[in-house]
């Protein structure tokens, strides 16, 4: 018997729609890796809900359409998570040949919590067992010494198969490299294109990473050209946007994840987090007050269609644990650690990595 044509498979599934994103998953373009051969077809299809329950339900209503459209054949889905990533090829770990995933952390406005972010998803994951790294690459105002309370410490130089390295500075389990480690935190300087994105180039392939499950990079605010030449030269496998619910900063989020998907860059979006999402006050935990509006970042996420990692509430105690060295997630048993372990959850989900 003919095989079908990729054409007839992928109207097969057009006849099939993605439960929460309520649109068609070919429309939706959440079909990729179709092979088609001795009468098996096999694909990876992406759906916004992992839970097994969804995935069964999906897989049932794929069999279903190419069953009706082109009769019985082997099927053979391969389910992930909307915004996973792939771990890095041969080509890619040229660079930081160790380290399996990098995720850029962006916003587009300043000031919305982008370091607090990097900093609890580093440590976090760090905390969960995972072997993590953190580059500070915000040439305008690097936090992260002060976040992860290494402010006074500067990386070592080892001599590395004849190769003069840096060793990265390590807190809480994360290794950590910062643009901040390379000049006097109480000048202010001037880093120019080139010279940033030299600054950068030589923390990922001057320092001594070692293996890695993941680095996180904690961008400098901002979508215009030196981000641009930032992110061509890394090797980045993924990025997670963050924006408080506000219009001002949302709109600057959208120019973010434009950014990221520029036909030079093509980065995929891991997902969208918002920060600030209400006010509580440690002593009436039930309380929200909506400060800067609400859910704007769900809108966002819906009408883009870019998956929904956490909301995370304005709280003192954030705030505290960032200003005192030691990122929030690592509380026992608070009300924000566990928010932000759910955060982590949802974004371990999306990370494609296999055990080893
Ligand atoms: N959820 C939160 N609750 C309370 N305070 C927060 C929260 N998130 C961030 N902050 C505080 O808000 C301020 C800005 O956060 P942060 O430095 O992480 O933002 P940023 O986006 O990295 O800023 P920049 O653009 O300057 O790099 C900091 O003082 C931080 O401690
Ligand atoms: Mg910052």
């Amino acid at each position: 018997m003919k095989n079908p044509e990729k054409q007839e498979v992928l109207n097969a599934l057009s006849y099939v729609i993605e439960p929460d994103l309520k649109s068609d998953i070919v429309a939706l373009d959440l079909v990729s890796d179709l092979q088609i051969s001795d009468q098996k077809i096999s694909f990876t299809l992406k759906v916004n809900n992992p839970a097994l329950h969804n995935k069964k339900r999906i897989t049932e209503a794929c069999e279903h359409q190419l069953k009706r459209f082109l009769g019985d054949l082997q099927v053979s889905i391969n389910i992930v998570p909307l915004g996973s990533t792939k771990e890095r090829t041969a080509e890619q770990r040229k660079v930081m040949p160790g380290v399996r995933q990098i995720i850029a952390v962006a916003s587009g406005k300043g000031g919305v919590g982008k370091s607090t972010l990097t900093a609890n998803l580093a440590a976090g994951f760090a905390q969960k067992g995972f072997k993590v790294g953190l580059i500070d690459a915000d040439i305008y105002g690097p936090s992260i010494p002060m976040m992860f309370d290494v402010l006074d410490q500067k990386p070592a130089i080892k001599e590395i198969d004849g190769k003069q390295m840096m060793v990265p500075v390590e807190n809480y389990g994360v290794k950590i490299m910062s643009i901040g480690f390379f000049a006097d935190i109480n000048k202010a300087v001037i880093w120019r294109g080139p010279m940033a994105s030299k600054a950068l180039k030589q923390m990922f392939s001057d320092v001594f990473w070692g293996d890695l499950d993941m680095v996180f990079i904690d961008l400098p605010p901002g979508t215009g050209d030196i981000h641009l030449t930032l992110l061509q030269s890394s090797p980045i496998t993924g990025a997670i946007v963050v924006s408080t619910p506000q219009a001002v900063a949302l709109a600057d989020a959208r120019k973010g994840i434009n950014m990221f998907e520029h036909p030079n860059l093509k980065i995929p979006i891991i997902g969208l987090v918002e920060n600030m999402s209400w006010f509580t006050p440690e002593e009436l935990p039930d309380n929200r007050y909506y400060l800067f509006g609400k859910d704007g970042v769900v809108h966002l996420s819906k009408e883009l269609k870019i998956k929904m990692l956490g909301q995370i509430p304005l709280m003192t105690s954030v705030r505290e644990s960032a200003d005192c060295g030691r990122p929030a997630v690592l509380q026992e048993q608070t009300s924000i650690s566990a928010v932000y372990k759910e955060l982590i959850q949802n974004v371990e989900e999306s990370l494609a990595l296999s055990p080893v």
